[in-house]
C-alpha cells in the first residue's frame, strides 16, 4: 500500500469523483457501439450524445463543438497539427505557429514536430518573470507575421506555476490579425471559470484525469468554422477528425466529472485558496523560500493564478531531496525540475521565466484538489521546516553536479 497520507499532487492527476465512477461503472454493464445501427448501438449513441450535451452545457459550448479524445495530449496534438494543416492547405503562406514558451510539452512537441517535419516555423512567445505571457511581444509578433501565422496557442493556466494567462487579450489580438486561437485548459477546467463560447477561443483542450474522471479520456472543444485536419485516420467518427470507436464509458465519466467540478467550482476555489494561502504562509515563514508565478495579491476570483497551486523555490535545497523528505513524511508533492542519473534537468517553464539553473533545481510544487483537507496543509506546515533543513544540509555537503539545459515535462 502507498505510504502517501497527504496527496498534494492534484495537478499531476486527481482522484476519480464518485459521480464519474458511477457513470463509468454503469456504462460497463452495457453493450453497443454508438456507430452500430441496431437498437443496442442506437442506445449507446443516445447515452454518448447525452454526455456530449452535458459536457457542452457545463462549458458554454455547443454539443457539435465537442470532440472526445483520449486525453489532453491528444486534444493538444489535434488542435495544433489539425489547425496548422487545415490553415496551410487553405492559405499556403500561413506556416508559422506562435506558441507560448511555457506550454505543456503536448503543445510544444506537437509544434516542434511540425517545424521539424512539415516546414512550419515555430515562434516561441516569451513570458515575464511571473510566468505570464508578454502581451506586447504577441502584438509585435502579429504585426510582423500575422499574415503568415496559422494558429496561436496560449494555455489557460500553467501546470507548474499555476499562472493564469491573459486568454481574452490573446483572442482579441489574434482575431484582429485573422489568426485562430487554441488554448490548453487542462489545468483550468473545473478550477477557474472556463466558458468556451464566451472566451472567443477557437479550440480548447481538457483532460478527464485532472478534474475527477479516469485517465484516458479528454476532449477538444472546437468551433465548427475552425478547419481541423485529422491526425488519426479511420472510420471518420467525431466530425471526421478523430477516428476510433467512441468510448462511451469514458465520455459519460468525463461529462459527469466536468459537471460536478463546474457546479462546485466557485465554492471549491474559495476553499482551496484558503488552504493554499495557509500553506504558502507556512512556507514563506522560512528564510530563503519564495513563491513563483504571479503574486497572491487578492484571494478573489479574479486573481491571476489557479486557486490550488503553490510553486515554491527553496534556496539551497535540491528538489529531489525535498521530495524524498516529504515522501518519508507521507506527503506527495512534485518538483519543477528533476535530477536523473546525476544530470540535472531544468523545467522549460522556469527557464522561460528567467530562473537560474540553481533556482530551477530547488522548485517544489504543491497542488491541491477536491479531496484536499486542512489536515493536508497542517501536515505540510509541520513537516516542511525539518525536510528543508535536512535537504539544505545535504545540498551543502554534496559534490557539484553537472547541469544541462535539457528540459523535462511536468504533468
Ligand atoms: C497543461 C497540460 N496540458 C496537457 C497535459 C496532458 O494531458 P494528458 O495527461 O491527459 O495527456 C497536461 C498533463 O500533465 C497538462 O498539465
Amino acid at each position: 500500500m502507498s505510504g502517501t497520507r497527504h496527496y498534494l499532487d492534484h495537478a499531476a492527476t486527481t482522484a476519480v469523483r464518485p459521480e464519474a465512477a458511477a457513470a463509468y461503472a454503469e456504462e460497463l454493464t452495457r453493450v453497443g457501439n454508438p456507430s452500430s445501427l441496431h437498437a443496442a448501438g442506437r442506445d449507446a449513441r443516445r447515452r454518448l450524445e447525452e454526455a456530449r450535451e452535458q459536457l457542452a452545457a457545463a462549458l458554454d459550448a455547443e454539443p457539435a463543438e465537442v470532440i472526445f479524445t483520449s486525453g489532453g495530449t491528444e486534444a493538444d496534438n489535434l488542435a495544433v497539427k489539425g489547425a496548422y494543416w487545415a490553415r496551410r492547405a487553405a492559405t499556403p503562406e500561413r506556416v508559422r505557429l506562435a506558441v507560448s514558451a511555457v506550454e505543456h510539452h503536448a503543445v510544444l512537441e506537437a509544434a516542434g514536430w511540425l517545424a521539424a517535419h512539415e516546414g512550419a516555423v515555430l515562434d516561441l512567445l516569451p513570458v515575464g518573470a511571473d510566468g505570464v505571457l508578454d502581451v506586447p511581444a504577441l502584438q509585435a509578433h502579429l504585426d510582423a507575421h500575422g499574415r503568415a501565422t496559422a494558429v496561436v496557442s496560449v494555455m489557460w493556466a500553467n501546470n507548474e506555476t499555476g499562472a493564469a494567462q491573459p486568454v481574452e487579450r490573446v483572442v482579441a489580438l489574434a482575431h484582429a490579425a485573422g489568426v485562430p486561437v487554441h488554448t490548453d485548459a487542462v489545468q483550468a477546467v473545473g478550477h477557474v471559470p472556463v466558458r468556451f463560447g464566451a472566451s472567443g477561443v477557437d479550440a480548447l483542450s481538457l483532460s478527464g484525469h485532472k478534474l475527477g474522471a479516469p485517465v484516458g479520456v479528454g476532449a477538444l472543444l472546437a468551433r465548427r468554422e475552425l478547419g481541423l485536419s485529422p491526425v488519426e485516420h479511420g472510420g471518420g467518427q467525431e466530425r471526421g477528425v478523430r477516428s476510433g470507436t467512441l468510448a462511451v464509458a469514458g465520455a459519460r465519466a468525463l461529462a459527469a466529472a466536468v459537471s460536478a467540478a463546474v457546479a462546485e467550482q466557485e465554492a471549491e476555489a474559495d476553499r482551496l485558496r484558503g488552504l493554499r494561502d495557509r500553506l504558502v504562509a507556512a512556507a514563506l515563514a522560512m528564510p530563503g523560500v519564495t513563491l513563483s508565478g504571479p503574486p497572491i495579491t487578492s484571494s478573489g476570483p479574479d486573481e491571476a493564478r489557479l486557486p490550488g497551486t503553490a510553486h515554491l523555490t527553496i534556496e539551497g535545497a535540491d528538489a529531489d531531496a525535498l521530495l524524498f523528505g516529504l515522501d518519508m513524511a507521507g506527503i506527495a508533492a512534485s518538483s519543477g525540475s528533476a535530477c536523473q542519473a546525476g544530470v540535472q534537468e531544468a523545467s522549460h517553464v522556469l527557464v522561460a521565466m528567467g530562473c537560474s539553473a540553481e533556482q530551477a533545481r530547488s522548485a517544489l510544487r504543491f497542488s491541491l484538489g477536491w479531496t484536499s483537507t486542512a489536515a493536508d496543509v497542517d501536515a505540510v506546515a509541520a513537516a516542511l521546516p525539518g525536510v528543508v533543513e535536512q535537504a539544505r544540509r545535504a545540498h551543502a555537503t554534496r559534490r557539484p553536479r553537472p547541469t544541462t539545459t535539457t528540459t523535462r515535462s511536468v504533468s
